[in-house]
């Protein structure tokens, strides 16, 4: 029997429900960017090839339809800058037609198209110059939004210019973990950092020439707790933290700011306690009933905690969730996840907190960076020979609190949920 409202946990109506990729991960074949060249380098972290990914290049219709029949409201996606500008100054008008399409197929489905600049891949011919380091970076992802917000910036419903920017310098100078592939370097990692601080500032400026839509920026934002006394110190993740203060302070020009949240880390006065966020690793991971296939800690409650920081540095701008997901071969656990999560959110509503959307990461298991195609995030199945789709009823959960835009007041606890 379906339960009275008087039992329902309720989410306002303008709160978008919905689920996220980016274009390298899914599309396939992305062979002029830099990541191609990275995943074919000897002695990197990388476990295999991205190749023909999931085919989203040809198969967004089929993506964007599942979106929908889901339930959900809204798709994130990224434009590959790779394609759009394959050699310096050249833009395709065949691409941007492509990704016009794109969000074409989006309105026409009813979904609101959640639109990145930028998410992590660089063409080819910029990495050759220097990637986030060159002294040209900013300029030339000004030119890219301006250039692509043009053609698609009347049918955009969100903008983000940079996909995760405070951690473009650690995965790839101090990590190692991305192109080029360094590893200690921290004096280019801040340098990164400037440069990337920048870029979305112009980029932003650029697209909002051509749009309506809210431009903001994404972060990774993991909960990270101190316990027994330590004391904020200088970590990869606290490093990350610092710049991301330094984005949402920046925020006052912007309409929203994007929220990516996984697990917490705990930091004791000797360190990182427990399994933490692990870079990426060649090796199967074991799951196990609290941690995930990545290795991370089950805490769908870490949202609470980035949430609440969001809110406090950027001064009560709006905030979007745009990833929070799980990897796990087990969908009642992610159903699980999503519950929680769902749950985390709705008490920051309740404070009174302006959070606008949850986007799932991600619609489909997709290509994970160095982490290749093991980690299963997806809400959706794919076949890797023959692309199929199977969705997976975790998403069918989640598009059911979608559309009756509300959670039991009694959480489903995990076992029971099998
Ligand atoms: C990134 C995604 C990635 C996800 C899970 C985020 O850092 O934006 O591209 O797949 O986390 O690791």
């Amino acid at each position: 029997m379906a339960s009275s409202d008087s039992h329902m946990l309720k989410f306002p109506d303008h709160f978008l429900f919905g689920a996220a990729t980016s274009a390298h991960q899914t599309e396939g074949n992305n062979t002029n960017s830099d990541w191609w060249d990275f995943e074919r380098k000897t002695g990197t972290p990388v476990r295999e090839p991205s190749g023909d990914a999931c085919d989203s290049y040809h198969r967004y219709h089929e993506d964007i339809a599942i979106v929908r029949d889901f339930g959900l409201q809204a798709y994130r996606f990224s434009i590959e800058w790779a394609r759009i500008e394959p050699a310096e100054g050249f833009f395709s008008n065949a691409e941007l037609a492509h990704y016009r399409r794109m969000v074409e197929a989006c309105r026409e489905a009813g979904i609101v198209p959640v639109v990145t600049f930028h998410h992590f891949t660089l063409p080819r011919w910029l990495d050759a110059e220097g990637g986030f380091l060159s002294p040209r970076f900013v300029e030339l992802f000004e030119r890219y939004c301006d250039r692509t917000a043009r053609a698609l910036g009347d049918l955009i419903g969100w903008a983000c210019t940079i996909n995760e920017p405070e951690g473009a310098g650690d995965a790839g100078w101090v990590v190692g973990v991305h192109p080029p592939g360094i590893v200690g370097d921290v004096q280019s990692m801040w340098a990164v950092a400037d440069n990337v601080f920048d870029a979305h500032r112009k980029g932003a400026a650029a697209i909002r020439r051509h749009t309506d839509a809210p431009v903001g920026v994404t972060l990774a934002l993991q909960d990270i707790q101190y316990v027994d006394g330590a004391e904020p110190g200088s970590s990869p993740w606290e490093n990350n933290t610092r710049v991301s203060d330094r984005f949402m302070e920046a925020s006052a020009d912007d309409e929203f700011v994007g929220i990516q949240t996984y697990t917490r880390i705990v930091i004791g006065p000797e360190g990182v306690r427990g399994p933490g966020l692990q870079p990426d690793k060649k090796n199967d991971i074991v799951e196990t009933d609290w941690t995930t296939m990545t290795g991370w800690e089950l805490y769908p409650e870490a949202l609470r905690g980035t949430i609440h920081r969001a809110a406090r540095i950027s001064g009560g701008k709006p905030i979007l969730l745009t990833e929070n997901g799980i990897a796990t071969r087990d969908d009642p656990k992610r159903a699980y996840y999503i519950d929680k999560a769902l749950r985390t959110v709705h008490e920051c509503l309740q404070e009174g907190i302006d959070v606008r959307g949850y986007l799932y990461w991600s619609l489909l298991d997709n290509y994970e960076w160095s982490g290749g195609y093991q980690p299963q995030f997806g809400i959706c199945a794919v076949d890797r020979e023959t692309f199929e789709r199977t969705p997976k009823p975790s998403g069918f959960y989640l598009g059911k609190i979608a559309q009756s835009r509300a959670l039991t007041r009694e959480p489903i606890a995990w076992p029971q949920m099998r």
